[in-house]
């Protein structure tokens, strides 16, 4: 609650990504990124070529955050603003007025006495890559990956002290090369989830060595992570050996396919197991230049699961349609959570655009112990939490959603989880992958209509205008009070 105080030095924030918020698709040399492809391609899927405008906008945005006293903002880069491809080099080359826009933008939060968290990939691959270059599938996105990391150390690395590889590599494999719902849309292999996975690893483990070969030259306490993001994962029969069993592998086969990497340089025993030849393998050598490539931990966490192992069925859950991946174990629907725990002023359960979503604060602490347990040393960044599926204003659910999980936060620290920062996700209502709805901004924004349509647009001043929710006040005196 708002009584208590967060450590001198807590971060304190929201968070956004570049295609999500910016607009300005043709702008400062910008070319395409597989979302602007894949949203054109799909009749279903909305573009977010206006989005919020925060191109334009930012420096009032950024005023905002201000106003509220808050001492972080994380934010993402698009590489197809900043770089643009060269047919005869067959690399991408510097774009001078995309980088002058992030030196705008991270200058502002800097002035604002924010601290940027820059994350260089929040799934807009630039275009050229993915078409010319087969993008994640192939391992040559590696040395790609590593000159635009390159490249960004050069010129923000003496402005910004936390810096994240990949936002949620789990999301953007299984959702565009598994599942095929995300950009590029690709659902027609079992394996190429976990080819693209492989590759994320590798380019991360790159980059995180170049930082620390570099950081002493521009900012010697920078630090440097992937943000990683799961469900706590809860059997449905706690008597149950097989479904604690099969919560533990549901968590090894979400967060441990890209944590354990870091950790210890290879994936989970258990996915091995049940992934069998569907997995990658990395080479001894692969896996030193893996183990230990995180400064800090970064979790984004939303909601929580009950599982149950469909190996051995309990009666009454349906397992044929709800057994998920190699893992071979079920998340049962919300309804039968235990929680019953949200004050009778909290009607709604999320609503039917967020089926996968239980608001759940009582797994936020079991999640950060599992991660805190793979290296007790290591400092957790919480880089996204928010409530899925505001349309209205004056939104309780959500203002319920804040309080219970930053309490949850209050608590680690209180039981000496080292935590040192919190961005609550979103800043304000964006492009959520697909169309503009569910809202998760602690502001609401008034789209126009013709706001994820695929046609460029000119909002109009009344247009996109950001208004405060009951949670963004409350936030707000939060970060004011300490
Ligand atoms: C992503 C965000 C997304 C949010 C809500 C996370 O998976 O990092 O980009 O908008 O969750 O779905």
């Amino acid at each position: 609650g708002s009584s208590q105080c967060f450590p001198d030095g807590f971060l304190l924030g929201t968070a956004t990504a570049s295609y999500q918020v910016e607009g300005g698709v043709n702008e400062t040399g910008r070319t395409p990124s597989i979302w602007d492809d894949f949203c054109l391609s799909r009749e279903n899927v909305q573009c977010a070529t206006v989005a919020d405008d925060m191109l334009h906008r930012y420096k009032s945005d950024i005023a905002m955050m201000e106003a509220m006293g808050l001492t972080s903002f994380r934010l993402s880069i698009s590489w197809s603003r900043v770089m643009t491809w060269n047919s005869v080099l067959q690399r991408m080359v510097r774009n001078d007025a995309g980088i002058a826009f992030y030196h705008d933008l991270i200058d502002a939060v800097v002035a604002a006495k924010m601290a940027p968290i820059v994350t260089l990939y929040h799934w807009d691959l630039p275009s050229v890559l993915h078409t010319e270059k087969r993008g994640w599938l192939s391992r040559d996105i590696v040395p790609h990956f590593k000159e635009y990391a390159n490249l960004m150390f050069d010129e923000f690395g003496h402005k910004v002290p936390y810096w994240t590889t990949f936002n949620e590599p789990w999301s953007f494999c299984v959702g565009g090369y598994g599942e095929g719902y995300h950009a590029p849309g690709l659902s027609h292999s079992d394996t190429a989830s976990y080819e693209a996975a492989h590759h994320v690893l590798l380019a991360h483990a790159a980059v995180v060595r170049l930082f620390r070969s570099r950081r002493h030259q521009f900012f010697p306490s920078a630090r440097i992570g992937i943000v990683l993001n799961s469900g706590m994962a809860f059997p449905l029969d706690p008597t149950s050996a097989a479904d604690v069993a099969a919560a533990e592998r549901k968590l090894q086969f979400i967060l441990g396919w890209f944590l354990s990497p870091i950790v210890y340089g290879d994936y989970p025993a258990v996915m091995k197991q049940y992934a069998g030849e569907h997995l990658p393998v990395f080479t001894p050598e692969e896996k030193a230049h893996l183990a230990g490539t995180y400064d800090v931990f970064m979790l984004n966490y939303y909601s929580s699961e009950l599982v149950t192992d469909c190996s051995s069925p309990r009666s009454g859950v349906a397992c044929d349609k709800l057994m998920q991946g190699w893992h071979r174990d079920a998340a049962v629907d919300s309804d039968r959570f235990p929680h019953g725990a949200r004050p009778a002023s909290v009607n709604t359960r999320g609503e039917s655009n967020c089926a996968w979503f239980n608001g759940y604060p009582d797994g936020y602490l079991p999640l950060m112990r599992w991660l805190h347990a793979h290296n007790t040393s290591a400092p957790i960044l919480l880089t996204e939490n928010g409530w899925c599926g505001n349309t209205t204003i004056d939104n309780a659910d959500q203002l319920w959603y804040f309080q219970t999980h930053l309490d949850r936060v209050w608590q680690g620290l209180q039981e000496g989880l080292p935590l040192i920062g919190y961005t609550a996700w979103s800043f304000l209502d964006n492009y959520e992958w697909g169309s503009f709805e569910p809202r998760f901004g602690l502001f609401y924004v008034n789209y126009s209509a013709k706001t994820g349509g695929k046609e460029v647009f000119d909002p109009l001043p009344t247009e996109l205008q950001r208004i405060p929710r009951p949670a963004a006040t409350w936030f707000g005196q939060v970060a004011q009070t300490g």
